[in-house]
């Protein structure tokens, strides 16, 4: 236990700022900081961070707190462990109370996988450093490899000898659960042997420098024998989610804001050796989404060195989509042939390896297009695939400024019109963003869940001017829907001014037509309940929707009348003495806005049944020859055009 006068000394020593910088990058904005939210997948940062309250809260997904909260959540720390992380970090001694047993059995479990790895990382570095068989074989290994000491004490290197259950013994005499290590796989599962026997060893960390998992590297060159082998996936261990050398390069990746990506592990120790303290592996496999949003919390520039020959760096190149659509900037380094990382910088020194990178350092998308044109040369059939495959990545570019630098260079490159690589790009986008939506329509939930689900309302409609259509009819819908709702949830009750009915009756009238339409089922029960209210003669009021006894409704409610309200201030009021307070935005003009809210709702009503209901069913009168109906469609489908021009002219649209 930690006593109470230290529990406070903590928390006065504590800035939330300094806490929150050792996980996330924060720039300054005003008096607060803000960063991309470590707690759910963002492109644009909405975690705020006061200095002044020492508090941080984010916008996006709701979570907020103090510097002990912060760390429970993100790094699931109990909160006596959030308690030591930061004594150790504020060099605050903590003279702990005897813990009693059932304190010992409340430990959580993942606490104690890594108290078992912990003696597991021990027990590998005293055999390397303090036993002669480990000095002899292993530490002179590494030294041979060319590492420091320093090296490898920094990256929890080991040496596990060739015995059979040298670890397992020393385990439980330690008091060691076997069924903790079996766990973590530092045991057979019949807990009779060792795992790692006659291998060096690699701790592999997590981003607060605990460790989650082994690798052992066998030291023969004998092929038969599996290189590398790893420790199993565990609670703590998620390999997808990992990536090895992130805890020791994180500091560095955000102040150079570049984070380098290599293959192995080896590759990672002898660059930080050189100075290069920047990089990690993604430990020999395809970056995966998990691993990209890691590096896109540090930096948003990545910087990948290839070894190896041209057919294994395409097949490379391929996974990297990945990476454009979290907005990453992507670079990539060739390294000379039969060099990785590790020999290369061995073998030039730092310096020139440094130069190196930077000189050498491509353009992700104009290396591939590069790469793969040598290939295509004067077969047209490969070039329109070639471009197929370029403008497939450069539509999952989510910056439309960035997309269209890149269309310009690649139509140079390609020698095609920039136009035809706007209409693929464009068709790419659409057929992919139409995906997307059909999958989270399917996962109901999901697509609320999201930052962009909630655009304000200039967000509403893609600019058609461009003809690019950012998103498809069906998601389009779904935005208007929900900007329904939300005018019903706040300020349903509301009178308008010229009319004299409530914006519930203003809103609810004028779509009626409508009220089973909605794609968004939710959204559509929302509405149907409030137009049941209206005509018992209800006030549709936010207490409705605040103590509805369905939670999915009231959670709606909570997070549409939170989003109202925003965390900003002004910087004066600090120094004038007041504490930091929400400061409401300027009263909204529900008027202006529910009549364009209705407006946008009933135009994309119109714009589906005049562009797919309508047409379809003009088609299949077509098919069958029955005249009276096509003669009828295809009166409905101009009327409906009509009104549909009518309304995108009050809009202020482009009518197409
Ligand atoms: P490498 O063979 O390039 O390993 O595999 P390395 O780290 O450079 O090791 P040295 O230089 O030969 O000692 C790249 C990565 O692929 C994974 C490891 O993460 C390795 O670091 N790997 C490789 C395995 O997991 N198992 C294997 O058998 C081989
Ligand atoms: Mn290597």
């Amino acid at each position: 236990m930690i006593p109470p006068k230290t529990v406070r000394d903590i928390l006065d020593a504590v800035r939330i700022e300094e806490v929150v910088e050792d996980f996330v990058t924060l720039r300054k904005r005003g008096v607060n900081l803000l960063g991309l939210c470590p707690f759910h997948n963002e492109k644009t940062p909405s975690f705020n961070v006061s200095p002044a309250r020492n508090i941080f809260k984010c916008f996006g997904c709701g979570k907020g707190g103090d510097a002990v909260t912060f760390l429970m959540e993100h790094e699931s720390f109990t909160y006596p462990d959030a308690l030591r992380w930061l004594a150790r970090k504020y060099n605050i001694e903590i003279e702990e109370v005897e813990r009693t047993p059932e304190q010992i059995a409340e430990i959580q479990f993942s606490d104690s996988l890594y108290i078992v790895n912990d003696f597991g990382l021990r027990h590998f570095q005293e055999q390397l450093f303090d036993t002669d068989e480990g000095k002899s074989v292993a530490l002179s290994y590494f030294k041979q490899r060319g590492l420091r000491e320093e090296t490898i004490r920094a990256f929890g290197l080991g040496y596990a000898p060739d015995l059979r259950d040298l670890l397992v013994q020393r385990a439980k005499a330690a008091g060691h659960s076997l069924d903790l290590l079996k766990k973590v796989g530092l045991c057979s599962a019949d807990g009779t042997r060792d795992f790692f026997r006659g291998r060096v060893m690699f701790a592999i960390h997590n981003m607060s420098g605990k460790v989650a998992a082994f690798a052992g590297r066998t030291m023969s060159s004998d092929k038969t024998i599996p290189k590398y082998i790893n420790s199993p996936e565990t609670e703590i261990y998620v390999k997808n989610k990992t990536l090895y050398g992130a805890f020791q390069a994180k500091k560095a990746i955000r102040k150079q804001d570049e984070c380098i990506l290599v293959e192995g592990y080896m590759d990672v120790i002898s660059l930080y050796q050189a100075g290069i303290e920047n990089v990690v592996a993604s430990s020999g496999t395809s970056l995966t989404e998990g691993q990209l949003q890691l590096i896109k919390r540090n930096t948003a520039n990545l910087k990948i060195l290839y070894d190896g020959d041209p057919a294994g760096i395409k097949a490379a190149l391929r996974g990297l989509d990945l990476a454009l659509e979290q907005d990453l900037n992507v670079k990539i380094v060739l390294l000379p042939n039969g060099e990785d990382p590790d020999s290369f910088v061995q073998k030039i020194g730092s310096e020139a390896f440094g130069e190196f990178i930077v000189k050498q350092a491509k353009d992700f998308i104009l290396f591939k297009t590069q790469l793969l044109l040598q290939e295509t040369q004067g077969d047209p059939i490969k070039k329109s695939a070639l471009i197929k495959d370029i403008m497939g990545s450069i539509a999952k570019i989510p910056d439309p400024i960035k997309r269209g630098v890149y269309l310009k260079e690649c139509a140079t490159l390609l020698d095609a019109s920039e136009e035809v690589l706007y209409a693929e790009t464009n068709k790419m986008i659409t057929a992919g963003l139409r995906k997307k939506a059909e999958k989270e329509s399917r996962q109901p939930g999901a697509a609320s869940d999201s930052p962009a689900a909630h655009p304000s309302p200039d967000m509403l409609e893609p600019n058609i001017a461009v003809s690019v259509r950012e998103r498809p009819a069906q998601q389009g819908d779904e935005y208007k829907e929900r900007h329904i709702i939300e005018l019903l949830v706040k300020f349903g009750g509301s009178v308008l001014q010229n009319e004299n009915i409530s914006v519930a009756e203003y809103i609810l009238t004028d779509i009626e037509e409508s009220l089973n339409a909605f794609d968004n089922s939710l959204y559509g029960r929302i509405a149907q309940e409030c137009y049941a209210l209206l005509l018992d003669h209800k006030v549709v009021t936010q207490e409705h929707f605040l103590r509805h006894e369905s939670k999915e409704i009231h959670d709606l409610a909570v997070d549409i009348l939170a989003d109202s309200s925003r965390w900003e201030y002004s910087p004066n009021w600090e120094k004038k003495g007041f504490p930091l307070q929400n400061q409401p935005l300027p009263e909204f003009n529900f008027d202006k806005e529910t009549r364009e809210g209705v407006d946008r709702f009933r135009l994309s009503k119109l714009d589906k049944l005049c562009k797919s209901i309508n047409p379809a069913r003009i088609k299949t009168a077509d098919e069958a020859g029955d005249l009276i109906n096509l003669e009828r469609f295809m009166r409905i489908q101009k009327k409906v055009q009509e009104a549909r021009n009518d309304l995108a002219k009050r809009l202020g649209r482009v009518v197409i």
